[in-house]
């Protein structure tokens, strides 16, 4: 695809599609439920249709009209054997918080994906869930397939996380609804808590204070309705576009803006971003708002430490705005973007150093020195939804055409991301 750059803005006000990890989320829990679940603003991005895929697959009806969503759960013992491999396509939230699912049912299971999925770690869950005395295996103990076979009763686990992860923490807590005593998860810092939110909401008994959550099984989950807010990770690619492109300015409505994920608008506000949040409030205990956003200067900083898991899958946006950025911008603590859709940090030092940027990778992260003028290139995506989007961003700032290869990635997370790009895009 030819993304023709140079002389542009970014006007009007939007809406993105809902949130892609409480979507998953949605799904899940609901089909766990007792009554139905009725979600509004599902996202129908492939991953999101990969996790539905599975649950039917697991008895469970789930009928999808435009954007709404009803699922008839089944309750925490009404999921069947599936006759089919459960197949999650590129989903690693669907793998992994399905295996908690799956690890308390009476019946087995044979879970993989694609090419990407079966090559991400495995052992992450493989491990805790084995603790917790469930029967799990995957190639060479850590790659899927994953195969789950009954066991007798899980029982709880207390677990201190080595790396902070939103997914294992979710299928450890998932598992721990099938246990017959407590579990408690010890968190080395606080990565997205929606999974928490999302079963209490349900009626599920769990508290969590400071890093540490609490799980009492017992409480059966009671079907919802759920309003799914839009996802803040896709409104990145849009509010790092309005902060770059001179004259720009967006208004992104009914955005999710729960603290565990606001991490990209709190570095975007240091590097000197002009961004206001209007209009909090809270929708299905999840906080919303709008986002107003308007071209500005921007500056180097330093992002590390707790602050990476806030903002983990907007890494490859974020060093986007930095080659824009007066002065230098060092990224530190990310090793984990190594075992996302593709190795996020060698695919974005990669595409960006083509286009002219002052970027070095480092084993954990990156050193960005800005501003840097880019110029159009011939861009490769890795077949990864986000690196696909920060370079359609990044070459929409260069004068001229860029070539961008395999961006078919996109319909993962954000379907209508050119249907919204076309509608707020001005040539000057
Ligand atoms: C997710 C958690 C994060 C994130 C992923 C979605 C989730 O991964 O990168 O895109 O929905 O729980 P980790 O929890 O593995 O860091």
């Amino acid at each position: 695809m030819i993304i023709r750059g140079g002389n542009l803005s970014i006007k009007g006000e939007v809406r993105v599609p809902g949130d892609k990890s409480i979507s998953h989320r949605a799904i899940m829990i609901g089909s766990i439920a007792e009554g139905k679940t009725i979600i509004h603003n599902f996202l129908m991005g492939e991953d999101c249709l990969s996790t539905v895929d599975c649950f039917r697959k697991l008895g469970v009806n789930i009928f999808i009209s435009d954007e709404d969503v009803i699922v008839e759960g089944v309750g925490l013992y009404g999921l069947k054997e599936s006759k089919d491999i459960l197949y999650v396509g590129n989903s690693g939230t669907t793998i992994r918080l399905i295996s908690g699912i799956l690890a308390g049912q009476n019946f087995s299971s044979t879970i993989t994906g694609d090419e990407s999925i079966q090559k991400r770690p495995m052992d992450r869950i493989i491990n805790p869930l084995k603790m917790m005395g469930a029967n799990i295996s995957g190639l060479l103990n850590k790659f899927p397939p994953l195969r789950i076979k009954p066991t007798k009763k899980l029982i709880g686990v207390e677990y201190r996380q080595p790396i902070p992860s939103a997914q294992v923490k979710s299928c450890i807590l998932l598992a721990g609804l099938y246990a017959d005593s407590d579990t408690k998860i010890l968190q080395p810092s606080m990565s997205r808590d929606h999974t928490e939110r999302m079963l209490k909401y349900f009626g599920a008994n769990i508290v969590t204070k400071d890093n540490e959550v609490y799980l009492k099984p017992g409480n059966k989950l009671i079907g919802k309705e759920i309003y799914i807010p839009g996802d803040i990770s896709s409104a990145a690619f849009l509010i790092v576009g309005t902060l770059i492109l001179k004259g720009s300015k967006l208004l992104i409505r009914d955005v999710g803006l729960n603290e565990t994920r606001t991490g990209i608008l709190d570095v975007l506000i240091r590097m000197g971003g002009r961004i206001k949040i209007l209009n909090e409030r809270n929708l299905n205990n999840e906080p919303v708002g709008d986002i107003l956003v308007e071209y500005s200067e921007l500056k180097g900083i330093d992002i590390k430490g707790n602050m990476i898991p806030r903002l983990i899958d907007e890494i490859p946006i974020i060093a986007v705005a930095a080659t824009q950025a007066r002065g230098t911008t060092v990224i530190k603590n990310a090793e984990e973007l190594k075992v996302k859709e593709s190795n996020r940090i060698k695919a974005i030092v990669n595409e960006l150093k083509k286009m002219g940027a002052d970027i070095e990778e480092l084993d954990d992260g990156m050193i960005i020195n800005g501003p840097s003028k880019l110029r159009p290139s011939n861009l490769k995506t890795y077949n990864d939804h986000r690196i696909a989007m920060s370079l359609i961003i990044a070459a929409l700032s260069a004068d001229g055409d860029s070539n961008l290869q395999e961006i078919e990635s996109i319909k993962i997370s954000f379907p209508n991301f050119f249907d919204i790009l076309k509608s707020i895009i001005q040539r000057i």
